[in-house]
């Protein structure tokens, strides 16, 4: 029998992860498979991943409809992730969603990945229109809703922050993702060593910080005057620091009452326990996105998809080329406006 709620079924593929969520049209969750690409060392090599994509996708789809209880039969809707991300393997995830669209005649919604990362924590925060600190691998940005579109008060000038932080723990000979490692390592200090702090505007620079942490591991008196649990403190410490200014003052700014930190570092304790701090002094509600919804996941872009949908329909063939370098605040955002 069908199931008598629509269903979508979404597939997140930008870099790292290949990703399914099948989520139906009021923001119902039934499952989030990923099947995630880790280096064996160094950064992640686009044709390698999407080799990992291209042998993996379709299991990670069974396993999805399977926890899920569904058929591909069920799904009434394909959304996939369109921009932006890494070229060829953005290819495979609108490939195979096309192709689906296609067999099973479903419609097809193209989604923005950054606006998929808000939309999953407005529903998962039950908040409505906050600042939003999207912090992960390859993105660093402060946004919020106004004139139709996310727009964009402070964003990153060179390394996105969980880059930065990967490379850092990668130099320390630490595993990837380095991220939760190094939140582990800082428990332990007190201790702050000097770091570039590199505010210009609204926007971030974390180039110098990183090149300062590496020196400081590489010198001789790393194990001697200080550790890597020292080093790994003053590095938070100070990005961490400085995201929180940006945030606080584009919250000043567009005076939201509700702040948001979302993507992958988003899992940080202490990001969230200072970025919790100046929505406190804001009078501003503080959410931060579930572990299981902050990183990259299918149901994000399976609910953006529905999102846009409900007010546009689907997206014809021939708009679902994919945009490896669309920002989130060149698109307008209908479901908002
Ligand atoms: P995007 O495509 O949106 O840039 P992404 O591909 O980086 O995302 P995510 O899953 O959103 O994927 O984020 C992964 C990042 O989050 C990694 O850099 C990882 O180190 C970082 N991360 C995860 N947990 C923590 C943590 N506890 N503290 C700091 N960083 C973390
Ligand atoms: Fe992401």
């Amino acid at each position: 029998m069908k199931f008598n709620k629509k269903i979508c079924l979404g597939i997140e593929s930008t870099a790292h992860t290949f990703g399914v969520g099948i989520v139906d049209f009021e923001g119902k969750v039934y499952s989030i498979v990923n099947d995630i690409y880790v280096p064996e060392k160094g950064g992640l090599h686009p044709v390698q991943v999407k080799e990992q994509h291209v042998n993996h996708f379709y299991e990670v789809i069974e396993k999805a409809l399977s926890e899920a209880n569904f058929s591909i039969r069920d799904i009434d809707l394909i959304a996939f992730s369109q921009s932006p991300g890494l070229g060829p393997v953005l290819k495979i995830g609108a490939l195979v969603a096309r192709m689906i669209s296609q067999i099973l005649k479903i419609p097809i919604v193209g989604v923005n990945h950054c606006v998929a990362h808000i939309e999953i924590g407005r529903l998962m925060c039950n908040v409505e229109d906050p600042l939003t600190l999207y912090v992960s691998g390859g993105n660093t940005i402060v946004s919020a809703f106004e004139s139709s579109r996310y727009q964009i008060f402070g964003e990153t000038l060179d390394l996105p922050i969980g880059n930065m932080i990967d490379s850092f723990a990668r130099d320390a000979g630490l595993s990837h993702p380095g991220g939760p490692k190094i939140e582990k390592l800082a428990l332990t200090s007190t201790k702050y060593l000097s770091l570039p702090y590199v505010v210009k505007g609204m926007d971030l620079s974390f180039s110098g910080l990183y090149t300062a942490a590496k020196k400081l591991i590489e010198s001789k008196d790393f194990g001697v005057k200080y550790s890597l649990n020292d080093v790994s403190n003053s590095v938070q410490e100070t990005c961490f620091a400085m995201l929180t200014e940006v945030t606080e003052r584009a919250l000043a700014h567009t005076e939201k009452t509700e702040v948001l930190l979302t993507g992958g570092v988003a899992a940080n304790k202490r990001l969230q326990e200072m970025i919790e701090y100046i929505s406190n002094e804001h009078n501003a509600k503080f959410a931060a996105v579930p572990l299981k919804f902050a990183g990259d996941n299918g149901a994000m872009i399976g609910w953006t998809g529905i999102l846009r949908y409900k007010l546009e329909g689907g997206h014809e063939i021939s708009e679902t080329n994919i945009k490896p370098k669309e920002r989130m605040d060149q698109i307008t955002i209908p479901w908002r406006s």
